[in-house]
């Protein structure tokens, strides 16, 4: 059973509370903008296409919780609100993306702050609906690369609880499991928060899609022993020139990759595009608490007060990339002028 990963009823919004999965299933309730600040911050929920959308309902109870204000004092809080739910996390493009969709909208409307909300949780069910589809016509693109009984390597979690439904990698893998494919996934575990282990490897089980879990250092094993067809990881962030942001480890598992010769798919929607950034080197990495890396379960494993460096995300070259898996088909070298492409076409 495909748990939801989100659900909005116009003045709560609900997140599965994926810091306590696998073994509980719970419902975090947010009943303001500030507790989904705090949802996205704390890692309630992550994964770049469900911060996106939860930012944009997060700015509707916002909208709702200000409605009654004058337009001017409305206008001021509801821009502190955005400014906030934007500097959530920096480095998944999806989150300000989302929200400037809101902004723009009530950028234009002339009506009274009261009704706002309605036409915000339109837009706001857009973005959410959207992903799903954009999720679906990515599985079926990255079906064709998928060959039966292929034996797929992917780190982190980009399923659907890191969307909206369905996943980016591993909506590939869904779609190539329903379509009767003998796949295989092996799925990195994810140090340091072990979004591999816990989330992806619960995904997988929930859906008996075969699978192994390992440590992040067994991919050159694998790869080294001929067990690994395909190397298929999701996106935070793309440069205009297809350098890709995503969970630490993917650079590596790119390099590897590319001495096996093993072809390596982002699979991503075009919302994780930012052409407005040229390479890799403008992307802003996440820093996070170096607790993540000395402590498990809420034990120190190292001497206290150690020195730590958590880069929660790297960037791949985009020349170790065979292709960028979207809702509009697969962007192949050379990337840029792909990318250029179905941007310019936006
Ligand atoms: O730190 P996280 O768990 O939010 O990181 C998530 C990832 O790196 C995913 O690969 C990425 O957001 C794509 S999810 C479809």
């Amino acid at each position: 059973m495909r748990h939801v990963t989100m659900r909005f009823d116009g003045s709560r919004l609900e997140l599965l509370d994926q810091r306590l999965l696998p073994g509980k299933v719970e419902y975090f309730r947010a009943g303001s903008y500030r507790d989904v600040v705090y949802a996205i911050k704390e890692m309630v929920v992550r994964g770049a296409p469900a911060i996106g959308a939860a930012a944009a309902y997060g700015l509707c109870l916002a909208a709702v919780e200000y409605r009654h204000l004058p337009t001017g004092e409305f206008q001021q809080k509801f821009a502190v609100a955005l400014a906030e739910l934007a500097a959530t996390r920096p480095t998944a493009v999806n989150l300000v993306w989302a929200l400037k969709r809101l902004e723009s909208i009530a950028d234009a409307f002339t009506g009274a702050p009261a009704d706002l909300a309605g036409v915000l949780e339109a837009e706001a069910d857009a973005i959410a609906r959207q992903d799903a589809e954009a999720n679906r016509a990515m599985g079926q693109h990255g079906n064709e690369v998928i060959p039966q009984g292929a034996r797929i390597l992917t780190i982190c979690n980009t399923g659907s609880l890191a969307t909206v439904e369905w996943g980016t990698a591993l909506g590939v893998v869904r779609t190539a499991h329903s379509d009767g494919k003998d796949i295989h996934v092996f799925a990195c575990e994810t140090r340091p928060r072990l979004q591999g282990a816990s989330l992806t490897m619960f995904e997988l089980t929930e859906e008996q899609i075969p699978a192994t879990l390992v440590v992040d250092s067994v991919a050159a094993t694998l790869m080294n022993q001929g067990k690994v067809d395909v190397v298929l990881v999701g996106a935070d962030r793309i440069a205009a020139n297809g350098d890709t942001a995503n969970k630490i480890g993917t650079f590596m598992l790119s390099e590897l990759a590319a001495r096996f010769d093993i072809p390596f798919y982002v699979v991503a929607p075009l919302s994780t595009i930012d052409d407005n950034v040229r390479d890799g080197s403008e992307i802003v990495i996440e820093e996070r608490s170096g607790r993540e890396v000395t402590h498990i379960q809420g034990v120190l494993v190292t001497p206290p007060g150690v020195d730590v460096y958590n880069p929660a995300f790297d960037v791949t070259p985009a020349e170790n990339i065979t292709g960028i898996i979207t809702e509009q088909g697969i962007l192949r070298p050379p990337l840029d002028r792909e990318i250029a492409r179905v941007k310019g076409g936006q």
